[in-house]
């Protein structure tokens, strides 16, 4: 049996034998997170390897309307931009007007501004301003905001989104504290995991994924 920290550095090993297979050094990303971290910005934004699997998802979905709810600089933004189209478009919704203007000047680096519009606010504002404009439906839905509306955002998602749409959320583990919730975010995450396990509208799974520790991803398809 392996103890708790050879399991950890195994983890760790593996992370980074996938990341330097298929997350080579980026001078975009890194700039993204090295101007987002002078600008005071939390280091909570997706793995490479996290930012690799969602541009995938985009492209194997074909994905032209993206919706992100949880912008923070712009790093998995750019993941999305780049796999849109010409003339596909990122909507992203981020509460902090600091952090939008960090992430638009990221996206800007990488000639993706055309594709990117932040919009600042509360999420649950804006989802409700996309719904009465009609903006939906968007191909891909990715849910990374703050975690006690992760239930919420799940009802908006499907009010924005078509049969064949896919419905992503971020942290849907966060180190295993969905398995005994001690707090409300933990809790709220929970329950997310369980109305996507037993709402018959979706077709989904969570993912474990390493990062710093052992996180996930739900994924789900919209019936
Ligand atoms: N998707 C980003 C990380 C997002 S971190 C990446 O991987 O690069 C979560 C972000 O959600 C933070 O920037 C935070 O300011 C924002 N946020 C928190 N609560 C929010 C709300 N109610 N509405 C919109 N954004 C919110
Ligand atoms: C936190 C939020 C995230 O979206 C994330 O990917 C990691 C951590 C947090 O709030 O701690
Ligand atoms: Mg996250």
């Amino acid at each position: 049996m392996m103890n708790r920290d050879s399991t950890t550095k195994l983890l760790d090993d593996i992370d980074a034998y996938v990341e330097g297979l298929f997350a080579p050094p980026d001078e975009v990303l890194e700039a993204a997170l090295r101007e987002s971290r002078r600008a005071g910005l939390p280091e909570i934004n997706v793995s490479p390897n996290e930012g690799r699997l969602l541009q995938l998802f985009a492209e194997l979905v074909g994905a032209r309307r993206v919706l992100e709810i949880g912008t923070l600089g712009g790093y998995s933004a750019i993941h999305f931009a780049r796999a849109l189209p010409e003339d596909g478009t990122l909507i992203s919704l981020e509460i902090n007007e600091r952090h939008a203007e960090v992430a638009r000047a990221n996206v800007e680096r990488d000639g993706l501004s055309e594709k990117v519009e932040v919009r600042v606010g509360d999420a649950r504002e804006l989802l409700a301003a996309l719904v009465e404009n009609e903006e939906g439906p968007f191909d891909l839905i990715f849910i990374d905001a703050d975690k006690e509306s992760y239930p919420e955002y799940l009802e908006w998602s499907l009010r924005l989104s078509r049969p064949g749409s896919l419905i992503l959320a971020d942290n849907t583990i966060r180190g295993g504290s969905v398995l005994d919730p001690q707090d409300g975010s933990a809790r709220a995450t929970r329950e997310f995991n369980e109305r996507v396990a037993r709402d018959s509208r979706l077709s989904g799974i969570v993912l474990p994924l390493i990062r710093e520790r052992i996180d996930g991803i739900t994924i789900a398809r919209v019936l």
